[in-house]
């Protein structure tokens, strides 16, 4: 049987990652170099020095998930790249690489949406399960996909592969952006979505979390998180004092609570109103075990929830190898394959 290796490169914010995975399932390597102690002293993305970073990085990132595959270029047999949405000036990094790459090699080379990519995280077999005989499914179509990432939040019906249907989304805030902002209200180290899990986590067993609102959007499946936001700053300003510790954590946990209660509800009504045979988490804010937890709990029994592990769940070149997997008949010849699109949206 012929495997088919693909190159992924994902260039898109401020980790350079890399992989290659076989059949759009199997990672056989991923590797993502985190830029985030460069930035954490800005307690956000510096544009400029996240695409001088990838230029840097790019290079030995990808000889080095070829090495980790125990492969070299003569086994890939498609190049895959984001195309956008992200930071122009990262985004071009690599995805001009991965188009060199393949003119260079004469391969074929698929221009990778972000959003699809993370969508297809949901097919990628977890390392831990790697080998199992028969693997685990693949998800059922149509699936109820819930993409929640530092940009974005969409709740969208997946009914073939590459036909969506948006069926709603964040009207303010992404629900990473949420937690990052949050994070920083709190005085807590960037990231914040990492950092606001620990301080809930911190919050001692039988202590109460903080009571914050729960904005329902109600008659929609759209998504707002920026009262949440402002009830959270009120709450840092309530007594004039610094916050101690304690304080902090429980308003971490009583955010994340919140955050969690509308994610995991809407999502599970739209998979009940729109019939889907599964429900996918993906993107940065599906690491989160809280937001994991609550929508594991409300799921019905008969609908599989497909939900990557953390690291698969946050930016890697893995989700892009498997987009462009599964998406390949659309690869184009790299010398045709045009511009980065920094604001694109999933093809809906
Ligand atoms: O998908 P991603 O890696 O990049 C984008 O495409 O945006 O998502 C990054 C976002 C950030 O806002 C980060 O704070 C959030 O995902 N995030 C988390 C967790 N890990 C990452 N949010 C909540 N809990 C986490 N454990
Ligand atoms: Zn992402």
């Amino acid at each position: 049987m012929t495997i088919f290796n693909v190159l992924g490169i994902d260039t898109s914010c401020d980790d350079t990652a890399v992989a290659v995975v076989a059949d759009g399932r199997h990672i056989r390597s991923s590797l993502v170099l985190s830029q985030q102690a460069l930035h954490a002293e800005h307690g956000g993305v510096v544009p400029e020095v996240a695409s001088r970073r990838h230029l840097e990085t790019i290079r030995p990132a990808v000889t080095r998930a070829l090495d980790e595959a125990g492969l070299t270029l003569d086994d890939i047999d498609l190049v895959a790249a984001t195309v956008g949405p992200g930071l122009a000036g990262s985004l071009m990094v690599g995805y001009n690489f991965g188009r060199a790459l393949a003119l260079g090699r004469g391969l074929p080379f698929a221009p990778v949406n972000h959003l699809e990519g993370h969508i297809y995280s949901a097919w990628l077999i977890p390392p831990d399960r790697e080998g199992e005989d028969p693997p685990p499914p693949a998800p059922a179509l149509p699936l109820l996909v819930l993409i929640v990432s530092g940009g974005h939040t969409e709740l969208v019906l997946m009914t073939d592969h590459g036909a969506y249907q948006r069926l709603g989304g964040t009207r303010d805030d992404a629900a990473g952006e949420a937690f990052d902002k949050v994070g920083r209200l709190l005085g807590l180290p960037y990231p914040g979505g990492p950092s606001v899990q620990r301080a809930a986590a911190a919050l001692p067993e039988g202590a109460e979390a903080a009571t914050l609102p729960r904005a329902w959007m109600r008659g929609s499946y759209d998504f707002s998180f920026s009262g949440l936001k402002t009830a959270v700053l009120h709450l840092t300003r309530d007594t004039g004092e610094p916050l101690d510790e304690a304080r902090i954590d429980a308003i971490a946990a009583g955010f994340q609570d919140s955050v969690a209660d509308v994610l995991a509800t809407k999502t599970v009504a739209a998979a009940r109103e729109y019939g889907a045979r599964g429900v996918a988490l993906c993107g940065g804010v599906a690491a989160n075990g809280a937001v994991r937890e609550r929508l594991r709990r409300l799921l019905p029994a008969e609908l599989p929830l497909h939900v990557p592990p953390p690291a698969l769940c946050t930016d890697n070149g893995a989700m892009i190898a498997a987009a462009g997997y599964y998406r390949r008949v659309e690869a184009v010849s790299p010398a045709a394959s045009g511009l980065i699109q920094p604001n694109l949206a999933l093809p809906v």
